[in-house]
């Protein structure tokens, strides 16, 4: 037997096709029973009239189940009750792997959903949502390639911060200190020695104590650094590699987008507008508006980022942050040494930052004073310091959390909803 594809058979539109796949509805009305095959291109009615049908044949029918797998043939027809005005009348059928009553019936609440994410990801919703996932990560490598960037890989276990040491998970490590990498940064800097510019595609892991609706435990984070590039340098390479990614998705995954909401058409300026660029004390002054009890030293979180960016439909570069709310590893601005040569990208809609991002420290002296400033002690980062004597250029990176980006272009509520098994500070099942 050849198996068509759903979405082969929808497009034919006529003839004999046999498909396979699993039953997504079922309804039985006056002597037929209709099944709502799925396979991972589409959905399909299938009819079988017991008026029509051999007795076995209908039996093997109304014995199906939801979510049980099935392999049938039949003719193809034009239907304007059926969905895409195609329906199948099914000549042949056999069950495959007899399904159980499937659990998700009346149950949608959140919670419950997470319990069975094993089985919610069979829904049309996930799918989506994980198709357009896979080609900004696809998108994200072409455009790697296209600026000659080599992928490369750090270590998942470190012995350092990188963000903080509020968020860091301690692992067991046959009695020494060690960490789960909050971001491949510091061995990205490492290696762009070696190799010019380089980028790795990594989980990052945070113990994130927030419950927001865009913060995971572990995220993937594609990272990038890039020798002899300052600022503004970096500003227009994460500025041509979001409309570059956004450009594939609007073109890829049409149909994806509309389907979970997104209007492919409100991403568009995205491509077309250039961003905007504010430094910090500029939306400092507006978000005090709406939010007086920030001052200057404040940094911007979900809440503020939301209001900031809600009514936009572009992104927006936040550059020259105090140098006081900045990990050590950000450059002072040599013409004010108060703020720092960084920035964050926000995405529209509310969507708010999805690039952390900036020119590196780079003389040893002034590395070693934003440690001391921070209390961190140097010992454990002997290695990143070393890099600073031996041969330093200037060099600049970024890192992109490529959930929030899948979120954005989504619509999606949570950030969970564009990951097949989120991880959050009470979810790590299953
Ligand atoms: O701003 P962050 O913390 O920057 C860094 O980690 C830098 N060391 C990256 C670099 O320059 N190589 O994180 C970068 C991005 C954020 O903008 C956000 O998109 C994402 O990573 N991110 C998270 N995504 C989901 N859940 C979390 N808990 C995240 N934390 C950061
Ligand atoms: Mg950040």
């Amino acid at each position: 037997m050849k198996f068509s594809k759903i979405s082969n058979a929808i497009q034919k539109g006529s003839g004999q096709v046999e498909l396979r796949g699993w039953i997504k509805r079922k309804r039985d009305l006056k002597g037929k029973i209709f099944l709502l095959l799925r396979d991972e291109t589409g959905e399909i009615q299938c009819v079988c009239d017991s008026a029509k049908a051999s007795s076995e044949l209908f039996k093997e029918c109304s014995h199906s189940t939801i979510e049980s797998s099935v392999e049938l043939y039949g003719t193809l027809h034009k239907d304007n009750r059926a969905p895409h005005g195609i329906e199948l009348e099914i000549k042949g059928f056999k069950i495959v792997g007899l399904a159980d009553v499937f659990p998700i019936q009346k149950d949608f609440s959140t919670e419950f959903l997470l319990d069975v994410r094993h089985l919610w990801l069979r829904s049309s919703k996930m799918r989506d949502a994980l198709k357009v996932r896979a080609t900004v990560f696809d998108a994200f490598r072409q455009f790697m390639k296209k600026k000659d960037c080599i992928e490369v890989a750090g270590p998942m276990f470190v012995t350092g911060m990188v963000e903080g040491s509020l968020t860091l998970f301690k692992v067991p490590y046959f009695g020494k200190k060690v960490f789960l990498t909050q971001s491949s940064q510091f061995y990205l800097e490492v290696l762009m020695y070696s190799l010019g510019n380089v980028y790795t595609i990594a989980p990052s892991f945070r113990a994130e104590k927030s419950k927001t609706t865009r913060h995971l435990t572990e995220f993937w984070h594609a990272e990038v650094e890039l020798p002899w590039i300052g600022l503004d340098g970096v500003m227009d390479f994460e500025e041509e590699l979001i409309k570059f990614i956004t450009e594939k998705v609007i073109k890829e995954r049409k149909k994806e987008l509309k389907a979970l909401g997104r209007n492919p058409k409100t991403l568009k300026p995205v491509i077309s507008k250039k961003f905007k660029r504010m430094k910090y004390d500029e939306v400092l002054e507006i978000a005090r508006e709406k939010f007086p009890y920030l001052k200057k030293g404040s940094d911007f979180g979900e809440k503020e980022e939301r209001e900031l960016t809600k009514s936009m439909d572009v992104p927006l570069f936040i550059t020259h942050f105090p140098r006081s709310i900045k990990p050590f590893y950000h450059r002072p601005n040599p013409k004010n040494p108060a703020e720092i040569l960084c920035n964050d990208l926000l995405a529209p809609e509310g969507y708010g930052e999805i690039i952390g991002s900036g020119e590196r420290t780079w003389k040893v002296e002034v590395l070693l004073q934003r440690m001391k400033e921070d209390g961190i002690d140097p010992k454990p980062y002997q290695w990143y310091i070393d890099l600073r004597k031996y041969g330093s250029v200037p060099h600049s990176g970024f890192g992109l959390g490529l959930e929030r980006l899948t979120a954005w272009y989504c619509k999606a509520k949570h950030i969970r909803d564009v990951v097949p098994f989120p991880r959050t500070i009470n979810r790590v099942y299953p």
